[in-house]
């Protein structure tokens, strides 16, 4: 694997998370693998989760961990070719991705979408210019329109999980104040093509995502119906796809409560956090035992070692 950049990277998904499971059981059995190595880890936007497991997931291989927030420490970056560099960019994308390339031997970047340019967001600006430009693999830490270490993180937490043989998977959208991303639902769509699941997304009118990522998935507009009898729900706020980044809706009849959890079938609850309380979900779904939140953000490790050692094999 050369670059880890959506799912579609992994030559076997099943391979990949059944390794992280097993770095998981014996977290330190690659550590002489990237003896000698440096990982870079370039932040555009910020992160708890991503910044430290990827940190760790990199010391568990034995490597060097540079870690640079580009929104506050780093020239500004330009990324348009024959621009005029009058402006407040002060380096250019070609000599920036050069110049880390030298020092480091797997990139990480997280840089997010903007939601006002959709056309600018799907060409994944940023992560494809480090692509033109760097001489080293490339690891997407959450990109304009896909976080694929959060799925395999859910997937691996999803093999944690007590399930029937099909269960069902709800993929929910949830209130929140701000204007989100699409990305993690993205990711987690594409995911549960590698399930064997009765798999639904269920979101308010307006709220579809990208077509091209839901194909066939039933998506519904009807929470209540959606949650009825599910193993495991997924919630998740996104903004409007079909009118790129508005938020649509103020109100809180999405939000996740143990009166809706009631209708599944005892279901565990999932969200790649970080989560605003009583906005998405209320205290009594997320301090219940049945939040799986702690434990897919733990899982984000054993993952990000097991691209790792793939992207270093
Ligand atoms: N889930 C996730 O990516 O968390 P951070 O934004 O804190 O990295």
């Amino acid at each position: 694997m050369k670059q880890f950049l959506t799912l579609n990277d992994l030559q076997n998904f099943d391979a990949q998370v059944a390794l992280a499971k097993e770095i998981k059981a014996n977290p330190y059995q690659f550590e002489e693998l990237g003896k000698r190595k440096t990982l870079g880890l370039l932040f555009f936007n910020p992160s708890l989760r991503t910044r430290l497991s990827t940190q760790k997931a990199g010391r568990l291989l034995g490597m060097d961990v540079m870690v640079m927030n580009f929104s506050n420490e780093a020239w500004a970056i330009e990324y348009e070719d024959k621009t005029i560099m009058e402006g407040l960019r002060s380096e250019h994308v070609k000599e920036a991705t050069q110049v880390v390339s030298q020092y480091c031997d797997v990139v990480g970047i997280r840089a997010f979408a903007t939601l006002t340019d959709k056309e600018k967001d799907e060409s994944e600006q940023v992560l494809q210019k480090f692509i033109q430009y760097a001489s080293v693999p490339i690891l997407n830490m959450e990109s304009a329109t896909a976080h694929p270490l959060q799925a395999l993180a859910d997937a691996l937490t999803l093999t944690e999980l007590s399930l029937p043989k099909k269960p069902k998977v709800v993929l929910t959208w949830a209130p929140h104040p701000k204007a989100l991303p699409h990305a993690v639902g993205n990711s987690f769509a594409r995911m549960m093509e590698h399930q064997d699941a009765d798999f639904v997304i269920a979101n308010p009118e307006g709220y579809d995502l990208d077509p091209r990522i839901t194909k066939d998935i039933p998506v519904v507009h009807n929470q209540a119906e959606a949650l009825k009898g599910a193993d495991v729900v997924y919630a998740k706020n996104w903004s409007s796809y079909d009118s790129y980044g508005q938020i649509l809706r103020t109100d809180n009849e999405w939000m996740l409560t143990p009166e809706k959890m009631a209708a599944t079938n005892n279901a565990a609850f999932m969200h790649c956090l970080p989560i605003r309380r009583n906005v998405v979900v209320s205290d009594g779904v997320l301090d219940s035992p049945n939040s799986k939140v702690i434990e897919q953000a733990n899982n984000r490790t054993f993952v990000a070692a097991a691209v790792l050692k793939t992207l270093l094999s």
